[in-house]
């Protein structure tokens, strides 16, 4: 059967697994996969090494929204292992951009108008030829409202710092402890939910995944039997 190209919208909290799984089924499917919150990431990591980031946790807005213009993010595919990878100004940042440093204060950059109008603006230009999964917190709602296919991920705060710190261990970064990794999950939640500027919360016609019980084979699963659905029509 030949399917329509459509654009796949997947929102959610941070932690859900939904990278994982929007990852999945754009391999599956061969469409581009582009992860959002790594562009937000990227962003921040250039905050950070050019000293934009106040001893306080705040940003220095004026120095950022005058350079914004001068920040290259881009993916790249990893030629050995086949996964997208960020970089920023020419630079792979894959791993960088995945440190507690950066989740520590992400929200705070995400959180500024200007940021997310340039950043949203690329991120729309990069859904022209449709054919995408985007994943994110206002990919439904802001950046594609009129995408085909919307799904809001969720599963409980403990659920998601246990996955979390499972991933963090396992990558040989042992010094932050479950409870810090708990705390940083709910505040991210907190800020993501309650920002003006486009606050993460689930477009009306999107379909809720609660993944608190389910393996990553169910959610591929379920993923991709509603895209047949959707693109079948
Ligand atoms: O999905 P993530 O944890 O990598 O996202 C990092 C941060 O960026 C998170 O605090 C929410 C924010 N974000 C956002 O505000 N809008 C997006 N479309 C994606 C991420």
């Amino acid at each position: 059967m030949e399917r329509k190209r459509i654009i796949i919208a997947i929102d959610g909290f941070s932690s859900t697994g939904k990278s994982t799984m929007a990852k999945a089924l754009a391999r599956h499917i061969g469409y581009a996969y582009i992860d959002t919150g790594a562009m937000y990431r990227a962003v921040t990591l250039y905050c950070l090494e050019n000293g934009l980031v106040n001893a306080d946790g705040t940003i220095d807005e004026t120095q950022l929204i005058g350079r914004l213009g001068e920040i290259k993010i881009t993916f790249g595919v990893n030629a050995e292992t086949g996964q997208s990878e960020t970089y920023l100004d020419g630079r792979c940042v894959e791993r960088e951009i995945r440190d507690m440093r950066v989740s520590a204060v992400v929200s705070q950059v995400a959180k500024i108008p200007a940021v997310r109008r340039a950043l949203v603006a690329q991120q729309q230009a990069m859904g022209q030829e449709k054919g995408i999964v985007m994943d994110g917190r206002d990919i439904g709602t802001v950046v594609f409202p009129e995408a085909e296919m919307k799904v809001y991920v969720t599963a409980s705060a403990e659920t998601r710092a246990r996955r979390r710190y499972d991933e963090l261990v396992a990558k040989g970064d042992a010094t932050v402890t479950y409870e810090e990794v708990l705390h940083n999950v709910t505040e991210r939640d907190r800020i993501d939910t309650t920002r003006t500027e486009s606050p993460l919360r689930k477009a009306d016609d999107a379909y809720t995944l609660d993944n608190s019980h389910m393996t990553i084979d169910e959610q591929n699963r379920w993923l991709y039997d509603l895209y047949c659905k959707i693109s079948g029509e």
